[in-house]
């Protein structure tokens, strides 16, 4: 597997119970690091390596820090998840992942709308790799709604457009994807069981929504079907980022 065993979730998706339903919670939660450069990465991470396992890099860190960022977080035992997104032709896909996995990363992004041939490249490269970083492919962006999709010559909802996206993929043989919470439930009756279905758009009651658009708690994106959680600003943008990530914690904690 390519996922650490200890940061591998082990009960299915919330219905069956966790020995330990606060450690399973943090087995699933996932830290955006989007801040500007690797002084403020490293600060939030001294503060939230104690409650956090995962941390993830963006196009904003990566951008200003290049790939040196990860190797303090990659060394501290941390797990890591590259958030770039690739969306190329197949052969530069492929290079980029192989990059990628080389760096250890344990997840990785590509856009699903680059095609099956674009996936395939990517799975095979993978492939290729000892203990290779799960391959997810992005559906439609959280921060998208109808207006959005359809203003990109996309004319059906998110909802029917990341099931076909999700399908094409499964084609090409992929078993990781990141959608919404609102189609998570959707995109788990597709996959079953083995599907790694990563989740950002995550909003605890009350907090800011900001440029997401489909959104939901943590405790109701787990009770659709969701692997992993990806909280970014709710977390980071917190007066105490670990108080805020240990609530959230205890919110998911309740429904595993
Ligand atoms: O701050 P917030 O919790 O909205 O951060 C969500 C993170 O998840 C960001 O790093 C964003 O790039 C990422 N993401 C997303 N929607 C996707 C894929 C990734 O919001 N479909």
């Amino acid at each position: 597997m390519p996922i650490p065993e200890r940061l591998n979730p082990t009960v299915g998706f919330g219905r069956a119970v966790a020995a330990d339903p606060l450690e399973e919670a943090r087995k699933r939660l996932i830290v955006a690091l989007d801040v500007p450069d690797a002084a403020s990465a490293a600060n939030l991470v001294c503060q939230l390596e104690n409650t956090c396992h995962w941390f993830k890099v963006g196009l904003e860190l990566f951008v200003a820090a290049g790939p040196a960022v990860l190797k303090p977080l990659v060394a501290r035992g941390h797990s890591v998840f590259l958030d770039l997104k690739f969306h190329d032709i197949p052969n530069t896909v492929a290079g980029a992942a192989r990059s990628a996995a080389d760096l250890g990363v344990r997840m990785m992004t590509v856009h699903a709308a680059g095609g099956p041939a674009m996936l395939a490249a990517a799975r095979a490269a993978l492939d290729g790799v000892a203990n290779p970083p799960e391959l997810l492919a992005v559906t439609v962006l959280t921060s998208m709604d109808k207006t959005q999709v359809n203003s990109v010559g996309v004319d059906r909802s998110p909802a029917k457009q990341v099931e076909l996206l999700a399908r094409m993929g499964l084609d090409a043989g992929m078993r990781g994807f990141v959608c919404s919470p609102q189609e998570v439930a959707q995109l788990r009756a597709l996959t079953g069981p083995a599907g790694v279905l990563v989740i950002p758009g995550i909003r605890p009651a009350g907090s800011v929504i900001g440029d997401q658009k489909r959104i939901a708690t943590p405790g109701d994106a787990l009770r659709q079907g969701a692997s992993y959680l990806v909280v970014g600003r709710p977390i980071t943008q917190a007066p105490d980022p670990a108080e805020a990530a240990e609530a959230i914690l205890k919110e998911m904690a309740e429904v595993l």
